[in-house]
């Protein structure tokens, strides 16, 4: 019995009667749309635009169930804020994997958590295991879906139809290429970002002008370089945060799928690569064994001090997870807190762990990306959450400044989900949560100063979205 004959299928239906399992089901449409919504509150004028999320989605395929949480195909959701009102649109990446998959009606390739024998990472074009399904980005009138290992796709951003793998004017294609580019860093709409290879363990560092052209697409060698999710960007700086999580191609060889093909060393600690944008030249430091989730923001002082904020856990056990809500398992265990680092030439780091902050997808007001800042909005765990029920229910505004933390409870039964500035000065939070016992995805618009006054407007969708990860809200 394996994943892709239905063990996993088998054990999650066994514990569909817990309501948060709602957000690791299929959709039963690849393509969904509805509205207008009826609101409840009062839609900011100012709020026209888009709201796009991208997230896992095509859990099952077949007699078929992923093994984990990270490996359905990319579903890019689009709810359109006018005229008072909210509509959805959702549609699956059409991937040529999404395509391949759709047409043989079962899994044919390995994916982050879940392998097949003979088709994985070291004999298959990286692109055609690319499932586009962590983030969606808008960057020069392109809307992006992008994965980790491969190239990103572009969407139309209206229909939200894949056109295909995008590389801008790059003889190369732009690939690793991670799902969080900072875009707007030196203040005029370029957008930076990596890509890490520890097969190869190969770095690679690109930079798109304003308008989309690829102004470096540099590759490094670096020795030992782990799987590596964000990185931060400042005025002058790179920041890479190695976590001693490291790839065994003995393991992958051996049948293993790739997120189980590391081997958690702690004792090299969390390498930090600095890389200066004007030199190339390298610094590095050294901070504690962590893994490494996102990082909300970094910027660096006339004495180029680099600090930057990372939700970062010490207690890797958390890696399970992924693989346990799969079969709707869940057991809380430490997951990541809120820290701030210093970077200083020739010292070791300062760091600052808040552990009342328990939480993770740190999001910034993006005309400040790569600039001092005081605010973080992020989910939030609270300490009374029932153990049994997965991820965050909180929406927190964290001010890095004074390390304080105001935050809005949606309730033990929700899963509250990424939030993002949005509107004129960004005074709006827009982001979406489940709630797992009416079946209800529900989009909330804060006022990022009050994010404890609760939601100033919230629509309510007819149906429960698979739970996401990151997204972008596009002015219109
Ligand atoms: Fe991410």
């Amino acid at each position: 019995m394996s994943w892709q004959d239905g063990d996993i299928k088998k054990a999650f239906q066994a514990r569909r009667h817990k309501p948060w399992t709602v957000g690791y089901e299929t959709p039963v449409s690849a393509d969904m749309q509805t509205g207008p919504l009826e609101v409840t509150g009062k839609l900011p004028k100012d709020l026209q635009g888009v709201l796009y999320r991208n997230g896992p989605a095509m859990h099952d395929r077949g007699a078929g169930r992923y093994a984990h949480k990270w490996d359905g195909d990319g579903m890019i959701q689009a709810f359109r804020f006018a005229d008072g009102t909210v509509t959805h649109t959702g549609r699956f990446v059409r991937t040529k994997k999404f395509q391949a998959e759709e047409a043989a009606g079962e899994y044919l390739l390995s994916a982050f958590g879940s392998a097949v024998p003979g088709k994985t990472e070291l004999n298959t074009d990286i692109d055609e295991m690319n499932s586009a399904n962590l983030s969606a980005v808008y960057h020069a009138g392109r809307l992006l879906a992008l994965w980790e290992p491969g190239s990103p796709h572009e969407l139309d951003p209206e229909t939200l139809e894949t056109k295909g793998i995008y590389r801008a004017d790059s003889p190369e294609l732009l690939r690793p290429f991670s799902a969080h580019p900072k875009i707007g860093t030196n203040g005029h709409g370029d957008l930076w970002n990596f890509g890490s290879d520890p097969i190869a363990s190969e770095l690679s560092v690109y930079k798109l002008s304003a308008t989309g052209a690829v102004k470096v697409c540099r590759r490094f060698a670096v020795k030992d370089l782990p799987p590596m999710h964000d990185f931060a960007v400042t005025r002058n700086h790179l920041v890479f945060l190695l976590p001693p999580a490291l790839f065994d191609r003995e393991k992958l060889i051996a049948g293993k799928a790739f997120g189980l093909s590391v081997n958690w060393t702690p004792e090299l600690g969390t390498r930090v690569l600095v890389i200066d944008k004007r030199s190339w030249e390298q610094t590095w430091y050294q901070l504690p064994a962590w893994i490494i989730h996102h990082v909300g923001n970094a910027w660096e002082d006339d004495d180029e001090v680099i600090r930057f904020d990372v939700f970062a856990n010490a207690e890797p056990q958390a890696m399970a997870t992924g693989w346990n809500v799969m079969r709707g398992k869940y057991v809380h265990v430490q997951g990541p807190v809120m820290t701030l680092v210093e970077l200083r030439a020739g010292r070791s780091p300062q760091v600052t762990r808040f552990d009342t902050l328990e939480g993770e997808f740190p999001v910034i007001d993006p005309a400040l990306s790569g600039r001092d800042y005081e605010q973080v909005l992020c989910v939030a765990r609270n300490p009374g959450r029932p153990s049994g029920m997965p991820d965050w229910g909180d929406l927190a505004s964290f001010d890095v400044k004074q390390g304080t933390i105001q935050s809005y409870g949606f309730g033990d039964d929700w899963i509250a989900e990424e939030h993002v500035y949005a509107g004129r000065n960004s005074q709006w939070a827009v982001g979406t949560a489940l709630d797992t016992v009416q079946r209800r995805t529900v989009i909330s618009v804060f006022n990022v100063h009050h994010v404890g006054d609760g939601p100033v407007a919230q629509v309510r969708l007819p149906y429960a979205l698979p739970l996401g990860v990151h997204g972008t809200f596009r002015a219109v």
